[in-house]
């Protein structure tokens, strides 16, 4: 067992804010609050919640998680706060950093969480943008160790829309040297600039294919990991993505080319029969609920490790 450190950077607004070194030392105290091997006490810590979505797992495991460190949280809900109304961000966030000790914010555009960053004398955490959900990364990398023993074993198919979800497997999945294969239909692959960032970061850049093929993309892979086509905020697309993405669901036929052990992964919240069937949702291979429990640990460790 271990102590948390304090992390090099004061943000975690990207999954490259924190060196491959950082992130698994988030891993393994994680792991240490997962089996209660470790307990921390943060006294009078509060962290503050600004969330312009909807959210269900990443809201409750930082409340949790805060509560498990011994502090608290305030959830500031834009539509009943002056943030809805239009106060700028640099005002919130040099009011709220005054009262709390780390604040966690989900919007839309990458560049309003930067400005709270820019603005907030005290740490800013990433808990979803359009860009990227680097949270979300650490609980799904997490899932994936507890099933295999070396991350440069493992071949992560993502198969879905090329989405914050699955940027962020990417960038981390560059410094973690696992090989990542994406499949979306054209036209719905990630983010061009996070892909010119791993490629840089890959030792080996065969690591990272970017297919429209679901097919040829699952084959032997260990881990085969969806999510909606649709994200928040793309509501007005659904119709349209729903015909693009035909042949993109994960389902028995396209499990049956992964590898024989492979799992399944999903960020949630699911669309049964659309990026899933229920079958595939609900099988034996499925870790979906593991990786949701994960959230809270891997939380409750980046807290520890940003409050130290
Ligand atoms: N996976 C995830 O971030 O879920 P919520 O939208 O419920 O927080
Ligand atoms: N890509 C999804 C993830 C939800 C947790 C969204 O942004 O809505």
């Amino acid at each position: 067992m271990f102590n948390p450190i304090k992390l090099g950077s004061k943000n975690f607004l990207s999954s490259l804010d924190i060196s491959c070194e950082e992130f698994l030392h988030i891993l393994e105290i994680a792991k240490s609050f997962k089996n209660k091997d470790l307990n921390i006490k943060l006294k009078e810590k509060v962290l503050g919640l600004i969330f312009d979505k909807s959210s269900t797992r990443t809201r409750v495991s930082f409340q949790v998680a805060m509560s498990r460190l011994g502090g608290t949280t305030v959830d500031l809900n834009p539509t009943t706060s002056q943030i809805g109304r239009g106060e700028p961000i640099r005002d919130t966030a040099r009011v709220l950093s005054r009262y709390c000790d780390v604040l966690a914010i989900r919007t839309f555009k990458q560049t309003d969480l930067e400005e709270y960053a820019k603005w907030s004398s005290k740490p800013v955490i990433n808990a979803l943008t359009d860009l990227e959900h680097p949270c979300q990364a650490l609980a799904d990398f997490m899932t994936i160790k507890e099933e295999f023993l070396d991350f440069k074993d493992v071949v992560l198919t993502f198969i879905g829309d090329g989405n914050n979800v699955a940027n962020s497997l990417i960038l981390c999945g560059a410094f973690l040297g696992v090989e990542v294969r994406i499949a979306c239909p054209k036209g719905y692959e990630p983010n061009s600039s996070l892909i010119d960032k791993a490629y840089e970061i890959y030792e080996n850049k065969n690591l990272l294919k970017i297919t429209n093929d679901p097919n040829a993309a699952v084959l032997g892979a260990n881990v085969l990991y969806t999510d909606v086509w649709s994200s928040m905020g793309e509501e007005n697309q659904k119709d349209e993505k729903e015909k693009v993405f035909k042949g993109f669901t994960i389902d028995s036929d396209l499990v049956s080319k992964a590898d024989k052990d492979a799992i399944i992964l999903h960020c949630l919240p699911a669309y049964r029969s659309k990026e899933i069937t229920d079958e595939i949702f609900e099988s034996h291979k499925s870790r979906i609920f593991d990786q949701a429990e994960n959230r809270l640990h891997a939380q409750q460790a980046l807290l520890s490790c940003i409050l130290q």
